[in-house]
């Protein structure tokens, strides 16, 4: 289906594929061995790791239940530090895992989102966005950073603090990387400085909402971590892997989304005409070819049967690495390389953003607050008036993950 229409004055066209165009075709039409990625990152060094590149195995893996347990963000250096103590929901595996999940699947409800978080994610977009038209000039990555950490905070519990402060401070401590051909002493001063900025953290944000909810306990998480018996220093372990796993994630992503859609008038126009369900199933497949996290580890605790005859059982302790970004293009049809929102996938079980926000246990509870906050932050940025990405971000990767990291994207627009 062809369908046309008009973004900031120039004509667009807009082509949806439908079946017949695709059968004639043989596959894809229109992006025929197209390759749209922004972020490919360098060969993962498989180490001493199994690597699944294959849809069906790795959400076997991920679906393995007992058999698997998380190995990924630094798990093992947890394990290490805080052997007894109650981790983060991202660490549990097995009953205590599966008692976090079902206590905190109320802020996630899809309902909750749509009512409590709504109000504050327009709300803070219009904020920012006035801002960003008073000043002409923004960097985008931190203005998607104030935004993801917002709405994440709200969540969490973390209002007890200036969210401009709180949003710098956790800036800084996810910014230190260690770096294995640095040597010890300037990966030395690396830590020491995380954990100046990892106290900051402590006694600024997470001390101050402790204090409040100790007081005047609220539906969020460090009230109900309370209710649980979790000390400071564990409900300060959750508030972190809250900031890595929903804020810095998401600021990623709507600096992804903004740059493929400021750079394509057929799908940006798409996107503003479109509804907020329609706009939310672009983002999906935007992050269904730029995965965030473009690794998910675990380790086996079992003998784990392989997916081919040949490859019989996968011995216990074998750390099993998911190339999520793999996985997503071999199960998604013609043109995995390609976005297309209305691409029909090889895999029937291959939707939305496939394996970009995990499956089984461990799937993240935030997807649909990140396409949410996305969707609607994007709709306002995208239809300022004269908005132009000045300087594309520059793109690295944080090796732990194989995450992206895009950085000083500036956008500019007419002063108002
Ligand atoms: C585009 C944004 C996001 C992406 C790409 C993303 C991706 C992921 C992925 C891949 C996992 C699974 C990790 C694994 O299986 O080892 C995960 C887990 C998690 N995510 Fe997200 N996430 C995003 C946003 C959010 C938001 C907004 C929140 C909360 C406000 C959030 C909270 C969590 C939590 C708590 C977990 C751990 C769940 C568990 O282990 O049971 N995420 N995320």
């Amino acid at each position: 289906m062809i369908q046309t229409g008009s973004y900031a004055g120039a004509d667009m066209t807009i082509v949806t594929l439908g079946e017949k165009d695709r059968a004639a075709t043989g596959g894809c039409p229109v992006h025929a061995g197209a390759d749209d990625r922004k972020a490919v990152p360098p060969a993962a060094r498989a180490g001493d790791s199994r690597v699944v590149v294959d849809f069906a195995e790795a959400r076997r893996v991920l679906r393995a239940g007992d058999e698997t347990r998380q190995a990924g963000f630094g798990f093992e250096l947890v394990d290490r530090f805080m052997p007894k103590a109650n981790r983060p929901v991202l660490f549990e595996d097995g009953p205590a895992h599966q008692k976090q999940r079902s206590a905190i699947a109320r802020f996630f409800a899809p309902k909750v989102v749509k009512t409590r978080y709504r109000d504050l994610m327009v709300s803070l977009t219009d904020e920012l966005i006035e801002d960003f038209q008073r000043k002409g000039r923004a960097a985008l990555d931190e203005i998607s950073f104030e935004l993801a950490v917002a709405v994440a905070a709200e969540i969490v519990g973390l209002t007890s603090s200036s969210r401009r402060g709180l949003a710098r401070r956790l800036s800084r401590f996810l910014s230190i990387r260690l770096d294995r051909n640095a040597g010890w002493l300037p990966n030395l001063f690396s830590i020491a400085r995380s954990q100046i900025y990892l106290v900051a953290f402590h006694f600024r944000d997470v001390r101050p909402a402790v204090r409040e909810r100790r007081r005047v306990p609220r539906e969020d998480v460090i009230s109900h971590l309370l209710t649980q018996g979790y000390t400071p220093r564990e409900i300060m372990m959750e508030c972190v892997t809250y900031g890595a796993a929903g804020m810095a994630t998401t600021r990623e992503f709507i600096v992804m989304a903004a740059w493929h859609l400021v750079e394509r008038p057929g799908l940006l126009a798409r996107f503003l005409s479109t509804d907020e369900a329609g706009r939310m199933a672009i983002l999906e497949e935007i992050l269904r070819l730029e995965p965030v996290v473009g690794t998910i580890y675990r380790r086996t605790t079992a003998a784990f049967a392989g997916a081919s005859p040949a490859d019989a059982s996968v011995p216990p302790g074998t750390l099993i690495a998911i190339d999520v970004r793999a996985a997503n293009a071999g199960s998604a049809g013609a043109c995995p390389h390609a976005i297309d929102p209305d691409r029909k996938p090889a895999d029937e079980r291959a939707t939305g953003a496939v394996l970009s926000f995990g499956d089984g246990v461990h799937r993240c509870p935030g997807g649909s607050v990140a396409l949410l906050e996305s969707a609607i932050f994007l709709d306002s940025l995208l239809r300022v008036p004269g908005l132009r990405l000045s300087t594309p971000p520059r793109v690295t990767f944080n090796d732990l993950i194989a995450s992206y990291e895009l950085r000083r994207a500036i956008v500019e627009c007419e002063r108002v």
